[in-house]
């Protein structure tokens, strides 16, 4: 944390996206506060709390005309305020078209080979337009007065924005990170607005992925697609004389020795029976996975590898329960809500096929859980399953790594996840492959203690090295370097 603090140098941190870090509602004069489910804000929130920053985010909760007003604008977190949360309320027209619409029936669809056809629709692009323009209003007014302001945008939300910023205040220093993969340039160019997107994106100084082959696919694109230098051997772009550099940033988590705020004495064991004890299931290995109910996650391919591994290994049935969390999401997509229907029929039809007595092989826990909650499943937990069919980076899998301080639990992972770059010691699985990640799980029940204790060391030494303040200061520091270089 100091680190990042030391590379600002005492300018002033602005961070802007979509989803705010605590949803207030508001009920007469009581409020209750929330952490929605989002990989991001777990990411970013350690970073504000750090530098006392700005965090522009959309307004969500309960808000009617009149506590609009009054809370655009409050200190956070709630309990122990450090940095300053500035709302922007949308229209439930905006949301729509912006938010629903464009950003996540287009562009989520468009950047993630999970094979769900992008929709894009004028009035969507409109509604972009013009909340991307909304944003710009907000963190101009936030940044009045500053002399030298950085400015890191996230995400696909917001890909006109950092043009946007960059025309009204050309010295802030811009960074716009996009938290999901960038396509291969044919694959981009079924969006009808692709030069407007590229042009709005070549606004920063600085434009962050996961990894390289991202980064790669985004030049690629911008060499085909606009009238701009791209040098391959500084991954940098001119456009209209202004350099935009492309670099690879991989996004984490915290992980410290006392993370877990565990007692030393904490029977790791123990919270497992409780676990069981409460899902009133009968079982003695546990899997868990956690996700938000999306499309490219894997769900049902997952669902599919457990079915496939009790079949081919009928002595853990009775034994093997999966427990799957999974947050509802962006609900008001028709694919999402068809989704969550196809999910849930899947696990019927397989528990159906296996249950006896008191087991059951998946039991689905369709809600929102605590950070607090999900540790106790990780750590209950032999094996964690990520098989997104395709992530930017997946921080459930780092975050399985960082509850695990007793140095057990195999995590299987998803090739096409950006955290399949970073943690080798994971079994690494095609999770189109319904067999061989069944076997992964055989492989990871069966793992000899010293083995699962070795991999385990190595990813989190991993995790340890390259956590979320090392992205931080990566990012920030690059940032101000390029500055200095101009
Ligand atoms: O992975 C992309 C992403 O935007 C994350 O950055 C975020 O945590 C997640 O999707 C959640 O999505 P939403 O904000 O739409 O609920």
């Amino acid at each position: 944390a100091e680190h990042v603090r030391s590379k600002l140098d005492g300018s002033s941190l602005f961070v802007v996206s979509n989803r705010e870090p605590y949803v207030h509602n508001w009920q007469g004069n009581t409020i209750t506060v929330t952490v929605p489910a989002s990989g991001l804000v777990t990411a970013i929130e350690p970073i504000l709390c750090a530098c006392n920053g700005t965090w522009v985010a959309q307004g969500s909760g309960s808000a009617d005309a009149e506590t609009v007003d009054n809370h655009d604008r409050l200190q956070v977190p709630p309990d122990d305020p450090k940095y300053t949360l500035r709302r922007v309320w949308l229209s439930a027209a905006e949301e729509e078209g912006y938010y629903y619409g464009f950003a996540n029936e287009g562009l989520w669809p468009l950047c993630h080979m999970a094979h769900t056809r992008p929709t894009f629709r004028a009035s969507d692009w409109e509604f972009y337009n013009a909340v991307n323009e909304r944003f710009a209003d907000a963190l101009v007014e936030e940044m009045a007065g500053e002399r030298d302001p950085v400015v890191l945008i996230q995400d696909y939300h917001f890909a006109l924005l950092p043009r946007m910023i960059k025309d009204r205040i050309p010295h802030a220093r811009v960074a716009i990170f996009w938290h999901i993969p960038w396509p291969n340039p044919e694959s981009f160019s079924i969006c009808p607005w692709q030069r407007e997107l590229l042009d709005g994106l070549l606004g920063a100084d600085l434009i962050g992925f996961h990894v390289q082959a991202h980064c790669n696919n985004f030049l690629s694109t911008v060499d085909r697609v606009l009238e701009a230098r791209v040098d391959w051997e500084h991954f940098s772009v001119k456009r209209n004389d202004h350099w935009s550099s492309v670099l690879p940033f991989p996004i984490s988590v915290e992980l410290t020795e006392d993370s877990s705020g565990l007692p030393l004495d904490h029977s790791f064991e123990e919270e497992r029976s409780a676990i069981i004890g409460e899902l009133g299931i009968d079982a003695t290995f546990l899997g868990v996975g956690v996700d938000r109910v999306d499309y490219t996650k894997g769900i049902i391919e997952r669902f599919q590898a457990v079915e496939s591994f009790l079949e081919r290994h009928p002595r853990y049935q009775g034994k093997f329960t999966f427990i799957q969390i999974g947050a509802p999401t962006r609900s008001n997509i028709p694919r999402y809500a068809e989704f969550q229907r196809e999910v849930e029929s899947e696990a019927t039809r397989i528990n159906d096929r296996f249950k006896r007595g008191k087991w059951r092989p998946i039991v689905f826990l369709n809600r929102q859980h605590s950070h607090k909650e999900v540790r106790r499943y990780y750590r209950a937990a032999h094996v964690c399953m990520v098989t997104s069919l395709h992530d930017g980076m997946n921080l459930v899998a780092k975050e399985y790594v960082a509850a695990r301080s007793d140095d057990r639990g195999v995590l299987i992972l998803s090739r096409f996840t950006g955290a399949a770059r970073e943690l080798r010691d994971a079994l690494i699985v095609n999770p189109y492959d319904i067999q061989g990640t069944g076997q992964a799980i055989a492989r990871a029940l069966e793992m000899d203690v010293t083995e699962i204790v070795d991999r385990m060391r190595r990813m989190r030494k991993m995790v340890k090295e390259h956590n979320i303040y090392w992205w931080a200061a990566s990012l920030i520091g690059e940032l101000c370097e390029l500055r200095l270089k101009r």
